[in-house]
Order: structure tokens, then C-alpha cells, then sequence
């Protein structure tokens, strides 16, 4: 078994010099998390090595090199950069995710190029991900991929985690290939975001765009289950707290504090990106100090903007916003001894960086979307034990850990501008308190911790959908079953009707059986040691009238009448349902389109199978909340059932009549088939040695499972075929030789 992450990135940096290539391992806080993951499996890295390489000779070095490290480089062409990395993931993507909805850009070359270098990444895991593997795909740029990978290998482990925000539905929706991106996700067995409300919006987009069954953290797919999950990333906590404790960055910090003087650090660090604030961030500074001239001369903006994605429109025009911006705001304030904003546009060496967050009182970091802001948790840790402040917008995914800081809207100027001023004025002590609480939190909740988690998810996960796959009823359990089947002597069958025998559509009266459904059961019946059961929640007339053989035993309205021997039995009248309950379920009706009701002799029952699952769910709760309390008064049961909602006396339930069912035996073989919630019972009655069959869906107590409805009719036959035609001796009679 291997580790396989793959990521549009490699964690390398790749340079060209005078003396060949040379490679650096990047620290960054994922190659961190990875490192730290305890197992003795191998662990393989497949990404983009960052610069465009033509030559055949220079990429097999490139491969020969990084391969000793098991890191395996994916080569883009210029073109693939261009529309791929800054075309559809940072022009398309990055805006949508992020809620830049005029920054999108809609391209078809884009979108051909996306499919095209998932591809790519997809052929270059194929070279190495076995069965068994578990593979771990990083980030916007690589969403078709985990589908891919499934698709070429179904057993394999594969978890997904998002690192930037997911957008709410309304949003997503306006992406042409929303359906297919969706579809590319649910490839992974766990897809994994940094909060609880990008994963929402996940799944509230599978549920709308795809229509697929879903629970709050995880979708029903044909054969496995897809689960979704939020871990907040955390950092390299120990070595961000400890940096100040080593010379070279106390170095740095003694010559940024002796640049600084006397006067207030606030930091900004971030890439250069429109999402992250910049603009409102200097705004709001300039408005500070407008409102609050005794801190002129005494408080310093100490401004990193590393570039980033330069060859991108957007990012280019927002360099040009800042620098005139910046230069703007010095212009107006600054004295000959001082100036308001010290602006560096690159990037800074571990060492500087954590020396400059170890200086600042404050920390500014206020983007306008973030799908978690590392910067901020870094900051924290470096600060160690000296006091500081972290003013973090509300918009970014870390604020829902770190509480103690000051929280902002990030467009309202006015509220960061009060918040600058609280922050440096706000005495030591509660500063210490707030930054000690924080610390713990992301001391615990480090990257070890998160890459660790993740995957025990995920190879829960996994393991969960191989034991469901092995469920799946193949040839193989065919085989077992009929052998079984064949051996019996006396043998109960019981079926559910409803997308069990029967499609579900849209009108419950027009499910009627097929013929061949028909001459199937009529051949299981007519061998006398078969007891064939249909076992049903619909009313009596309708079940008598489609199976009209007297050798077919019916349970009608969930067993509270029984046709043996082609008499019915059970004395149930007609409930008389109270003014109340008629009322709530017809308003729920007048409210539905495509709803109605069906009043039998036990049970009152709302349909909603022509509904739009959204709304259905929406009221599903509204009218189970409504009959909770008439229910409880006059004894009756409220039960959800597949595309219903059913009033029921509580005398009756599948597990009730296969009890009754199984008082007729001793049988020797027990099969029950169904698809349903109320078919639960039905399994959870049996003992663990009778064949259970779940239709549909998967079931934790039924033995197998078939996916299709369809093909639950081609599994009857198989058994049918091992039965006499009707009219023929009965197989036990023949068996027996008579
Ligand atoms: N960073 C860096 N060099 C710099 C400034 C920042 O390597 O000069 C790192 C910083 O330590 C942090 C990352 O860049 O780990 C930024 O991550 P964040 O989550 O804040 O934002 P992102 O860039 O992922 O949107
Ligand atoms: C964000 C994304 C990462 C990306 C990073 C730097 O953190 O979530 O996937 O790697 O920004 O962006 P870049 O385009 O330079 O890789």
C-alpha cells in the first residue's frame, strides 16, 4: 500500500541558473502535514514542477532527480499554463469560489484545457496508484480528477480536499459544467473542506444540480458511499512558536525593531490577490489616521504583498491599484523622520517573515474571502509569549477557530479603522489572554493533527464503501444464493412491491406487475415448498387485484391484512381520521404540486414522488413537526417511508408479519427483498443466516445489496428457473422421485 498526494504543485521549487537546475524542497504547511503522516508506507507526490520545461534531456533529469525522492513532475506547455492554471482554475474557479462574479471568465478553451491536464495528471497516477492505495488529490485545480482516477480504478482509496472556499449553490450554479465538476468530486470517498459551511454548500449543490440522495455529510452513490467532512487546516505549530528562540530570526527581529523605533508594527502579509482586501486594508489605514492624528509618526504599516499568478489580467490590475494606492497614502502622511506604510512586493525567507511577525502589535488580516488564511494562525504562534493582536476578517475560514481575535467585516472601513484602535490600545494583559487561548487551540490543531485526521477518515471511508462493493450482489453471491436455494427444502420469500418488483412512478396506481414479473412468482409458487410472500404497505384491492394466483400470499397495509390460500384475514376497519390530521396533510398537499394523498384502511399516507427533492424535503419536516402532536394524542404512528409520509396504526410493521410469517415454519432457506426504510424491519427480524437483499441503496443490516431495480426481476428468474413451470410436479416431489 502507498501514499499518493497529488497536487497541481510539487513541493519543490524548481530553478534555472548558470550551474544547471537545482531543486528546494518547499516547508510549506501541506508538505508538513504529509511529512509528518506516521505509516510505513511509502508516500509518492505527483504535481506540476512550476516552470515550463521543453527539452527531453532536461526533463529526465528533472525525472531522475526528483524520483529519488518519490516526487513525480507533471510537464505543462506554455499553452496548458496559460489556460489551465490562469484560464480555468485562477480565472474561472478562483473568482467563482470566491464570490468575484465579474471576474469570471467564461472560455471554452479554458474548459477543454482542464479536462485535458486532469487528464494528464490522471495518466501520470495511473502509473503508479495500485488497488489498495490511497490517494489524496489537493485543491481547485484538480476537481475532475478524483473521477477520473475511480473511474479507471473503482477499489482504490481516494479523498479530496478543497482548500479554498465552496460557494453557496445560487453561486455555483452559474457554472456551465457544474454537473461534471460535481461529478469529478464525488469520485473521492471523502471530500474534505476547512468549515462546516463550504461543506454545506457542497452538498446542497450535489443535492440541487445532480438530484442525488444526500444526508448532511455524505452522498448515496450507485455503489459506494461519498463523505464529506470539514477539518480546518492547521500549521507547523512548533516550529512557527519556537522560530523567535532561534539567532536568525532574533537577528532579524533586532534589526526590524531598531528600523521601527519606537512606533506601532501592524502587518499585512499576503499573495497578491483581490480577494484578500489589500485595497480596503489601506483604506481603512488612511482612514485611521485621518480620524486619529496622535498616531501619525507613531504606528508603521509594515505591507508584504508576495506576487502571485502576475500573467492573470486581474492580478495585474490590482498590483497597479496598490502601488498607486500605497503611494497615495505616503504621499499624504508622511514626515521626513517617517513614513505611514513600508510596501514590499515579494516574498520574504522563513526567517524575515517569522522575525516580522514576531515584532508586530498588530496583525491586519482582513480578506474579503479566504478559504482558511494560514498567515493568521502563524502569526499567533510566532508571537510566542509577547503580546499582540490579530484583527481577522469574519470572511476568512480561520475565524470560525480563532474567536479571540478581533473580528471584522472586511468592507466596512469604519469597523477596521475602530479595530486598529482597539487593538493598540488595548492593555497587555487581555491581549496575553486572547493570544494563550489561541495558541492552545492551534497548538493542538496543528497540521500533523489535520493531515492525520484526514486520513483515518479516509481509510475509514474506504473501508466502509469496500464492505459495501463486497455487498453488491455479482455472480458470485448469485451462485451461493441459488445453491442454497436449491438445497431448501421448505423456503419463505418474501418481496416488497414498490421499487422492489415495481419501478417507482410517478402514478402509484399505474405500478402495476409485468407479465413477466408474473410468470416468474407464479413459477416460484407453484413449488410447494416455496411460501412466496408479497409483503407490502399498499391497500388489499390493489395487491389482489395485480397477483389474482392464490399461491402468492399478500400483506397488505404493512401485514394488517394477509391473503392465505386466496382468503383475506385481518378485521381492521376503516380509520376515521380526526379533522386535524386531514387538514395538515391536505394543506401540505394544496402547498405541494405533484403531491397527493392515499387513504387506507390502517394508514394515511402523503405521496411526493413527482416533487422536487428540495422542496419535498422542506415538507417532509414541516408535516412531520405538524402531525407529531395529533399523532400522539390519538395513537398513531408518523412514519417515513421512500417518496412518503405515512399516518399509521402502530400494530403493523414488516417485522411484525415476517415475526407472524416465520411462526408458519420451520423454513430452511429465508430470503427477503426490499428497498424501502419500512424493509429494514423486514432484515432486522431475520436471523443473521437469512439472505437479506437491499434494493437501491445500501443497508447496514442487509446482507447484499442490488443497485438496480432493474435488475432485481433478472435475479427472480435466475431462482424461477430452478422451480417447475406451473402446472409441472413440484421440485420437491420430483426431487423426491415421485
Ligand atoms: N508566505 C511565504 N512567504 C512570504 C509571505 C508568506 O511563504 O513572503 C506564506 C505564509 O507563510 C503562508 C502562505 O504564504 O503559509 C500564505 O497562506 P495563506 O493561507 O495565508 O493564503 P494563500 O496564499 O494560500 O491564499
Ligand atoms: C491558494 C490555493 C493553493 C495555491 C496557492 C498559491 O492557497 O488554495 O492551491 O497553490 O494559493 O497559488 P499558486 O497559484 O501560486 O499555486
Amino acid at each position: 500500500m502507498k501514499y499518493v498526494i497529488i497536487s497541481n504543485r510539487l513541493p519543490v521549487t524548481v530553478k534555472r541558473g548558470d550551474s544547471g537546475i537545482s531543486f528546494t524542497r518547499s516547508g510549506g504547511g501541506l508538505a508538513t502535514g504529509l511529512d509528518s503522516l506516521e505509516t510505513d508506507a511509502p508516500k509518492h507526490w505527483i504535481g506540476w514542477c512550476g516552470v515550463h520545461v521543453d527539452d527531453p534531456a532536461e526533463r529526465a533529469e528533472i525525472d531522475r532527480r526528483l524520483g529519488d525522492q518519490l516526487l513525480h513532475p507533471v510537464y505543462l506547455s506554455e499553452e496548458q499554463i496559460a489556460d489551465y492554471y490562469e484560464g480555468y482554475s485562477n480565472s474561472t474557479i478562483w473568482p467563482l469560489c470566491h464570490y468575484f462574479y465579474s471576474n469570471i471568465v467564461f472560455n471554452d478553451d479554458y474548459r477543454r484545457a482542464y479536462w485535458e491536464v486532469n487528464e494528464l495528471f490522471c495518466n501520470e497516477a495511473m502509473k503508479i496508484v495500485e488497488p489498495g492505495d490511497l490517494v489524496w488529490i489537493q485543491d481547485y485545480q484538480l476537481m475532475l480528477l478524483p473521477g477520473m482516477i475511480r473511474e479507471r480504478i473503482p477499489d482504490v482509496g481516494i479523498g479530496y480536499f478543497h482548500h479554498i472556499p465552496f460557494p453557496s449553490y445560487e453561486l455555483f450554479r452559474c457554472l456551465p459544467e457544474r454537473a461534471a465538476i460535481l461529478r469529478g468530486l464525488l469520485g473521492a470517498d471523502l471530500v474534505g473542506f476547512h468549515t462546516h459551511d463550504y461543506m454545506r454548500h457542497f452538498i446542497s449543490a450535489v443535492y440541487r444540480v445532480l438530484n442525488l440522495e444526500c444526508r448532511v455529510d455524505e452522498v448515496q452513490l450507485e455503489d459506494r458511499i461519498s463523505e464529506t467532512e470539514a477539518f480546518p487546516m492547521g500549521i507547523n505549530y512548533p516550529l512557527y512558536h519556537d522560530a523567535i528562540t532561534t539567532p536568525e530570526v532574533a537577528a532579524h527581529a533586532e534589526m526590524m525593531r531598531g528600523i521601527a523605533g519606537e512606533s506601532k508594527v501592524i502587518l499585512s502579509v499576503d499573495r497578491l490577490d483581490y480577494s484578500k482586501g489589500i485595497l480596503t486594508r489601506l483604506g481603512s489605514y488612511d482612514a485611521f489616521l485621518e480620524s486619529h492624528p496622535e498616531y501619525r509618526g507613531k504606528v508603521t504599516l509594515l505591507m508584504v504583498v508576495v506576487p502571485s499568478r502576475d500573467n492573470v489580467e486581474m492580478y495585474r490590475e490590482l498590483k497597479n491599484e496598490i502601488d498607486t494606492q500605497v503611494g497615495a497614502l505616503n504621499g499624504k502622511y508622511a514626515t521626513i523622520g517617517w513614513t505611514p506604510v513600508h510596501y514590499f512586493y515579494r516574498s520574504f525567507s522563513f526567517d524575515e517573515l517569522t522575525a516580522m511577525y514576531h515584532l508586530a502589535d498588530v496583525a491586519l488580516v482582513t480578506p474579503l474571502r479566504d478559504g482558511m488564511n494560514l498567515v493568521a494562525k502563524e502569526y499567533l504562534a510566532a508571537k510566542r509569549d509577547a503580546p499582540g493582536v490579530l484583527i481577522l476578517s469574519e470572511m476568512a475560514g480561520a475565524a470560525d477557530e480563532l474567536r479571540r481575535a478581533i473580528i471584522v467585516n472586511s468592507t466596512n472601513i469604519k469597523q477596521i479603522e475602530d479595530a486598529i484602535f482597539q487593538a493598540l490600545t488595548m492593555p497587555d494583559a487581555d491581549k496575553l489572554s486572547a493570544l494563550r487561548d489561541m495558541q492552545a487551540l492551534l497548538a493542538r490543531r496543528d497540521v500533523t493533527a489535520w493531515a492525520g485526521e484526514f486520513m483515518r477518515e479516509l481509510t475509514k471511508a474506504k473501508a466502509r464503501n469496500d464492505e459495501l462493493r463486497r455487498k453488491i450482489l455479482g455472480p458470485g453471491g448469485i451462485d451461493d444464493i441459488r445453491e442454497r436455494f436449491r438445497a431448501g427444502r421448505r423456503r419463505l420469500l418474501v418481496f416488497d412491491y414498490d421499487g422492489t418488483l415495481a419501478p417507482l412512478v410517478s402514478d402509484p396506481a399505474k405500478a402495476t406487475p409485468t407479465r413477466d414479473l408474473l410468470d416468474s412468482l407464479d413459477r416460484l409458487a407453484a413449488d410447494s415448498g416455496n411460501t412466496v410472500v408479497i409483503c407490502s404497505g399498499r391497500d388489499k384491492r390493489s395487491l389482489g387485484d395485480w397477483f389474482p394466483n392464490p399461491a402468492i400470499r399478500l400483506s397488505a397495509e404493512h401485514g394488517a391484512f394477509f391473503r392465505e390460500n386466496g382468503q383475506w384475514q385481518g378485521d381492521y376497519g376503516q380509520m376515521v381520521w380526526s379533522g386535524d390530521v386531514m387538514e395538515i396533510i391536505q394543506n401540505v398537499t394544496d402547498h405541494t404540486p405533484g403531491s397527493h394523498i392515499e387513504n387506507k384502511q390502517t394508514a394515511l399516507v402523503w405521496h411526493y414522488r413527482d416533487v422536487e427533492d428540495w422542496l419535498a424535503e422542506l415538507r417532509v419536516t414541516q408535516l412531520i413537526n405538524a402531525l407529531m402532536r395529533p399523532a400522539a394524542l390519538a395513537g398513531l404512528q408518523v412514519m417515513r417511508g421512500r417518496k412518503i409520509v405515512e399516518l399509521k396504526v402502530p400494530e403493523f410493521n414488516k417485522g411484525q408479519e415476517i415475526r407472524r410469517l416465520l411462526d408458519k415454519g420451520p423454513y430452511d432457506f429465508i430470503m427477503a427483498i426490499g428497498d424501502d426504510i419500512t424493509d429494514e424491519d423486514m432484515f432486522s427480524a431475520l436471523d443473521c443466516d437469512a439472505i437479506t437483499i437491499k434494493v437501491g441503496r445500501f443497508s447496514d443490516s442487509a446482507m447484499y445489496c442490488i443497485p438496480f431495480q432493474h435488475d432485481v426481476l433478472p435475479f427472480i428468474e435466475t431462482l424461477a428457473g430452478d422451480a417447475p413451470r406451473a402446472g409441472a410436479p413440484n421440485s420437491e416431489l420430483a426431487t423426491a422421485g415421485v
